[in-house]
């Protein structure tokens, strides 16, 4: 007999049957799939069993309520901040120095969350081909790591952890709520299911072939699941169990009227916080040469997708070069949105009255329109219908909307000048400008521009700079970025919830003193 764990009155169950185990727990939204994760992780952590805890939505924190739990990533809420030059260093000290850590990844933009993920968990499992200790990775949303039909690097690090990290003592707990979406060989490789209600066909297909029942049995029997409710499949043993709520404070709880007290949280002792700052700082046994050469080849990479992706986007840009009229109610001047113009005609530029966007109700104003901008551009004018009308937020899903409340809060942490030319930009997109063009329009010194290089903004990529032959000039890439950070979300909100979002942002960001 082994050291028992206790995760439900229905079971029982030992901490040495999880070692090197892979766990998959699935369920549709709020049917206990992170209160079922949870007691794992409590119990584990009774049996100072190491961990890291992969939280994309900040759900985990609640574990400090009684365990030296160390909460990393950034943003607000976080005990350190860490970013994928330091990634690999902290997972080691989790590791080696037995830390359990909660690697909260909701402050960070996809592309960092992704790079931040691969060191540590590439750390981890290196790692562990040395140690050979148990150490278990849980991995919330699965799907969005581990997509099934879709190959990345990351993916086969995770998948690989899953499927072949028993050798090494690793472990891995994959949380889903879109069962059909996960990569199959982890399911159906995975030694324990506790698997949750759902209801679609697709998830339920998914169930069939995880259960050694027939269809419509699993239908009956997983369809009237009630919440905290799962059936535990582990080896011979197949049954349904309840699983008891979690001891500490669920911060992803579904919210009713009652208050919630915030719980008072247990700080790590001091050595540990010292001991991770050590590895932070003395990166140690690179040099800084070999720290700046892995950074370079990271940029270097990122600048290949990027210049990849820019090629893309103008191919298709001069395939669908057009520009859209549309003529106010109101007094003239007339208004011309481009929204994809040949490479020639943006290096010609627009002149400033005729930028931006307004409405065009009857088509003789559309007509006058059509006349005046090809009279004053000299252009052919191809009018568009109109685009998707501005979705309001609600019509977005939560996880979506609190995406972008990030993303707003993050911009927001810039300086007014940063915020002003991204609003600019982005008021004026797609157009390209120069430092003194910028400055003019938002009534700053031209130097202070030029000075004040908007890096952060750069580096996600929500503008993008290039040189032309009258200098440097600067343009949004609201569109683009949206198209990639959003991009996970897109089989749930469509390419119309893509418009909705850039709108959003576009209108959000715009708002500046
Ligand atoms: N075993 C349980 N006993 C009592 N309440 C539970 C139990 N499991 C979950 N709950 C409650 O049900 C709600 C949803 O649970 P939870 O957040 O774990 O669901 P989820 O499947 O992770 O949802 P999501 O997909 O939205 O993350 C929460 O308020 C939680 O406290
Ligand atoms: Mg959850």
């Amino acid at each position: 007999m082994g050291t028992p764990l206790y995760i439900s009155r229905d079971l029982e169950l030992d901490l040495e049957s999880l070692i090197g185990q892979c766990v998959a727990i699935l369920g549709i939204r709020g049917s206990g799939k992170s209160n079922t994760a949870g007691v794992i992780f409590e119990e584990l952590l009774n049996n100072n069993y190491p961990m890291s805890i992969v939280d994309i939505e900040g759900e985990y924190f609640g574990l400090k309520e009684k365990y030296e739990v160390l909460v990393v990533g950034t943003g607000d809420g976080v005990e350190i901040e860490i970013d994928a030059g330091c990634a690999a260093e902290i997972a080691e000290v989790s590791m080696e120095k037995n830390v359990p850590v909660v690697l909260d990844l909701s402050g960070f933009l996809s592309e960092e969350r992704t790079e931040v993920l691969m060191e540590y968990l590439s750390s981890l499992w290196n790692l562990a081909g040395t140690l050979r200790r148990p150490y278990i990775i849980g991995i919330e949303e699965a799907h969005e790591f581990i997509p099934q039909g879709v190959k990345t690097e990351l993916k086969e690090m995770i998948s690989r952890i899953a499927l072949r990290g028993r050798k090494r003592g690793l472990g891995a707990i994959v949380v889903s709520q879109r069962s059909a979406k996960v990569e199959k060989d982890v399911l159906s490789q995975a030694g324990m299911l506790l698997l949750h209600r759902v209801v679609h066909e697709v998830d339920m297909r998914v169930y069939s072939e995880l259960l050694p029942w027939r269809k419509s049995e699993v239908k009956e029997i997983i369809g009237s699941l009630e919440t905290g409710n799962c059936i535990f499949v582990n080896g011979e043993t197949v049954r349904p169990i309840y699983v008891r709520e979690r001891a500490t404070f669920h911060a992803g709880f579904t919210p009713s009227l009652e208050a919630v007290a915030t719980p008072e949280l247990k700080q790590v002792s001091a050595s540990i916080i010292e001991a991770i700052e050590r590895a932070r700082e003395g990166r140690g046994r690179r040099t800084r040469t070999q720290e700046l050469e892995e950074q370079l080849a990271r940029l270097q990479e990122k600048l290949t997708q990027k210049e990849e992706k820019i090629d893309e986007l103008e191919e298709t840009a001069r395939t669908l070069g057009y520009i859209k009229v549309e003529v106010p109610q109101g007094p003239p001047p007339a208004v011309v949105q481009r929204d994809c113009v040949p490479q020639e005609a943006v290096s010609v530029g627009f002149a400033p009255h005729l930028m931006g966007t307004t409405r065009c109700d009857s088509a003789e104003e559309r007509s006058t329109a059509r006349e005046r901008v090809a009279s004053e551009t000299g252009w052919g004018v191809i009018e568009v219908a109109p685009t998707v009308p501005a979705s309001s937020s609600s019509a977005l899903p939560p996880a979506v909307r609190r995406h972008i409340d990030r993303l707003v809060a993050r911009v927001e942490r810039r300086s007014l000048l940063e915020r002003r030319v991204l609003s600019f930009l982005f008021e004026h997109a797609p157009g390209s400008y120069t430092a003194s063009q910028i400055a003019a329009w938002t009534h700053c010194a031209r130097e202070m521009v030029e000075d004040e290089l908007p890096r952060e903004l750069l580096e996600v990529g929500l503008i993008a700079r290039e040189r032309r032959t009258d200098g440097l000039r600067f343009q949004s890439r609201l569109k683009t970025f949206v198209s990639d950070e959003f991009a996970v979300y897109l089989p749930d909100i469509g390419e119309s919830g893509l418009h909705a979002v850039t709108r959003q942002l576009s209108d959000r960001l715009i708002d500046v003193p």
